[in-house]
């Protein structure tokens, strides 16, 4: 990894004049200290042992979770892509808000064909006005599986964080979902059987299942923390499908930030993060040194659907205990209590915590309504379909996600960002729903799935 100056690098060629303009521009939009990050990430499979097996796991630069990168808000990132592996890829930059660089942003069809094997791509893109936790993962069918990565924002140079306690420390703590198995190979039986894709073997804390699965003690994960000290652990849920909720034996979290926007404090004992969320919480060594127990498990309302139902587990553990001096693997950490997997009451509680930092202005004249129901649901078995092995969702149908009832159909030939730019018919069509066609019970509580009657008009 390199760091490049980039207003200066490049215009010794410039006359003094035009440098003089630049200079003068930086120092206006305060990026007189921006920098430029430059990185390559080689896609290649690499051999992973996990609960006794090992898989042969698309990777980025054969690590496991993928590199975490670094930044300032307002530096620039430059990400070279090379594809080592068998399958098409590109990589999303999860929460980025891409100003005028929609090309970098990643889903494959959508901002860009994929990455083919042998391929390579440069994603070039600058963060701007976001601070906090941020992730990537590869955007092409289930390879985000194992393909993904902590992405975190400082403030800007200079700056420090708009919370009193300053951490002493700071831990990503990126939680994942692991299969004992090719993950492509699950989504794809599911596509092929129309049933649901087999649920997970394991979660994971930064790649390691952690001590309550076999095979895995011996890598479980351990966040340092010091007596009286505030560590900043920036949570993200790079799960693939599964909303977790995560815990720390005896202590509380301060909340200050969610999705890299700094949000007012607030204390909570456990978190729930949608797979794509991060969260950024405080935590004070202000318990007796010992190891305590951080743990993440599913938050899973809809009654009757397979989920996986294990327990994940890092060690945080006080430097000052005795214990961490010695061997002290005869010491076992304290175990949280979680919620209960259907706990919406807690889930709510948390989510109607979260409130701006600061008074934020909103639009509030709007010129065009849009209303998305965004839903998993049963289709009909086609009938040149077999029933028996084609057809294994509920009844004989097959899951199909869905937009208003509208399904996604990846385009083969061009992305929608292309198609879109350079006014390439046949690709998309502009006749989207802006609402969904039948009104139903949006909260849920018309469960189990399949939805009864009595959830529809
Ligand atoms: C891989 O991507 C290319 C375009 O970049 C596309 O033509 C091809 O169909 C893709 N292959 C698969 C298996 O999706
Ligand atoms: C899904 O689970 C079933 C039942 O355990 C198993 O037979 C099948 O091989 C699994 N599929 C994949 C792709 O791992
Ligand atoms: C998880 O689910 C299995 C059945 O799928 C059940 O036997 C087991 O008791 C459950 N474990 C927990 C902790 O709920
Ligand atoms: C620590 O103790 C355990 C048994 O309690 C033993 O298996 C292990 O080898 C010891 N490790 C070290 C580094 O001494
Ligand atoms: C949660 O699940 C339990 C069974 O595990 C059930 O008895 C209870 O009614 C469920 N609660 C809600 C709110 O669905
Ligand atoms: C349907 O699939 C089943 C299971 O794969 C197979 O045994 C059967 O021959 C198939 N039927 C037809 C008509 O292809
Ligand atoms: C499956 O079909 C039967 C008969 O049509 C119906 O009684 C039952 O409610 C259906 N089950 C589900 C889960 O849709
Ligand atoms: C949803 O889409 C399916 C498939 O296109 C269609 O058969 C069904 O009638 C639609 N449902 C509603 C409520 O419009
Ligand atoms: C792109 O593919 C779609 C179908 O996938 C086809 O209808 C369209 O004609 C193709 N467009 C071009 C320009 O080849």
């Amino acid at each position: 990894m390199e760091v490049f100056e980039n207003i200066f690098a490049i215009n010794h060629r410039f006359s003094l004049f035009f440098l003089g303009l630049l200079l003068l521009l930086a120092s206006a939009l305060s990026l007189a200290n921006a920098k430029t990050h430059y990185h390559d990430f080689v896609i290649q499979a690499t051999p992973v042992k996990r609960l006794c097996k090992t898989q042969n796991s698309i990777t980025v630069n054969g690590m496991f979770p993928g590199p975490t990168l670094e930044v300032n808000n307002g530096d620039t990132l430059v990400v070279n892509v090379v594809n080592k592996a068998q399958y098409n890829v590109t990589i999303h930059w999860h929460g980025v808000r891409q100003m005028r660089t929609g090309w970098a942003d990643g889903p494959e069809f959508v901002t860009q064909c994929p990455v083919r094997p042998g391929g390579s791509y440069t994603y070039k893109f600058t963060i701007q006005g976001q601070e906090g936790t941020l992730w990537w993962h590869a955007h092409s069918s289930w390879l985000r599986a194992t393909v993904y990565g902590a992405l975190i924002i400082h403030p800007r140079e200079g700056s420090s964080y708009p919370f009193s306690k300053q951490p002493k420390r700071e831990t990503a703590i990126l939680l994942g979902e692991w299969w004992n198995a090719n993950p492509i190979d699950v989504v794809r039986e599911a596509a092929r059987t129309g049933g649901a894709p087999n649920v997970s073997d394991a979660y994971t804390v930064n790649g390691q299942p952690g001590d309550l699965y076999s095979c895995s003690s011996q890598d479980t994960v351990i966040v340092p923390i010091d007596s009286g000290e505030t560590n900043l652990l920036r949570v993200v849920n790079s799960a693939l499908n599964q909303p977790l909720f995560f815990t720390v034996a005896n202590h509380k979290f301060t909340v200050v930030g969610a999705d890299a926007s700094y949000v007012k404090p607030f204390t909570t004992s456990v978190l729930m993060l949608g797979p794509g969320q991060t969260t950024d919480v405080l935590i004070s060594g202000d318990q007796t040194p010992s190891r305590y127990y951080m743990a993440a498990r599913a938050y899973q309302s809809a009654q009757n659907a397979p989920f996986d139902n294990t327990t994940t587990t890092a060690i945080l553990e006080y430097k000052s205990s005795a214990c961490a001096a010695k061997n002290c693997s005869s010491n076992k950490p304290v175990m949280p209590p979680l919620p209960a997997y259907n706990d919406t009451a807690t889930v709510t509680t948390f989510t109607t915590s979260f409130k701006s930092a600061d008074k934020t202005l909103v639009p509030t004249d709007i010129d065009e309504s849009l209303f998305f129901t965004v839903g998993l649901g049963l289709n009909p078995c086609p009938s040149n379909f077999n029933k028996s092995s084609q057809c294994q969702g509920p009844n004989g149908t097959r899951f199909t996600a869905s937009m208003n009832n509208v399904s996604f159909v990846l385009p083969s030939n061009f992305s929608l960002l292309q198609a879109h730019h350079q006014r390439i018919q046949g690709v998309f069509t502009t006749d989207f729903p802006a609402n969904p066609p039948r009104k139903f019970d949006y909260t849920g509580k018309c469960e189990p799935v399949p939805l009864p009657a009595c959830c529809w008009d």
